[in-house]
């Protein structure tokens, strides 16, 4: 299945993204993209992960733990954007969105409730996933993005609001931490033929990903195109968040020696990959990464 097995980010990755970007279009791939959580065969993963073992379980538990509580946080904070919408065909791309971070809950739920654990309520699962999460994760997931959504859901016409809220949300959390985990994860998973029906959904949740990140490359792109001032709260909300992204990316127990090079990647390659693709993004919107470090 094209553009569902690798992970490989490449500029011409990032052109193909933008060439799909309007939001009308981008919901007719949606229409042509429907797939279940629960058709994905999920017995090869069960007896695998009761023989697996070691750091090579931890990091991938961790992994885990770490989907299942970004998928419902960015579930259940997302609704302020569908009524922030400025279009009737950007409502609906943005309803098609809404479904699918919904669908890849369900997907880590049911991992959870048929792998990994035993059957229990959504909130359950991520109540104990949340024992494995970084400070600098729960800054971004619990303060960061909770404080966006909160404004946009109180200010829907503000466009500052929105252009903060799809910054945070589409390009720091969807695209610069989702594609980077994703790529490492399943590139280590399906080198050593491990987990495949988890491989499988993960494929399929990216594939929804790489929409989603389109659209909000396409919304900042034409938000600092009709409005400069809009670039300025792009750079404010990557400044603030940058530092905690880059937390986030280091392994858990950063400090004590401990690496993902378990899952054959050092810390400098993915924080390469992650910094590489957020800087072709940026550049497409029109605020380059140069200058928000600089
Ligand atoms: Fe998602
Ligand atoms: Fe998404």
């Amino acid at each position: 299945m094209a553009g569902l097995s690798g992970g490989e980010e490449s500029a011409t990755h990032v052109e193909h993204e933008i060439r799909l970007n309007d939001p009308q279009t981008l919901y007719r791939h949606w229409e042509d993209s429907q797939w279940s959580p629960f058709a994905i065969d999920l017995s090869t993963d069960r007896a695998q992960w009761g023989q697996m073992e070691g750091e090579d379980r931890d990091l991938i538990f961790f992994v885990l733990s770490s989907l299942m509580v970004a998928e419902e946080r960015i579930t259940t904070k997302f609704s302020g954007l569908v009524g922030a919408y400025g279009s009737e065909e950007e409502a609906t791309f943005l309803s098609t969105q809404q479904v699918d971070e919904a669908r890849h809950m369900q997907f880590y739920a049911r991992f959870q409730d048929e792998v990994v654990a035993a059957p229990d309520a959504i909130a359950a699962h991520v109540e104990r996933a949340r024992g494995q999460v970084s400070d600098a994760f729960r800054q971004i997931f619990d303060v960061e993005l909770v404080r966006a959504h909160e404004r946009l859901v109180q200010e829907p016409a503000s466009m500052d609001a929105k252009v903060r809220f799809v910054t945070l949300y589409h390009i720091i959390l969807e695209a610069t931490l989702g594609l980077t985990s994703f790529k490492f994860t399943t590139d280590h998973l399906s080198r050593e033929a491990l987990l495949p029906g988890f491989v499988e959904g993960y494929s399929r949740i990216h594939h929804d990903e790489t929409r989603h990140i389109a659209y909000g490359v396409w919304f900042l792109r034409e938000a600092v195109r009709s409005r400069p001032e809009n670039a300025e709260t792009v750079r404010e909300t990557l400044r603030d968040l940058l530092p905690s992204v880059a937390a986030s990316l280091a392994p858990p127990d950063a400090g004590s020696g401990r690496d993902f090079e378990g899952i054959g990647a050092s810390s400098e390659s993915i924080s390469a990959f992650a910094l590489g693709g957020l800087e072709r993004r940026l550049e497409i919107i029109g605020v380059p990464l140069s200058s928000i470090v600089a």
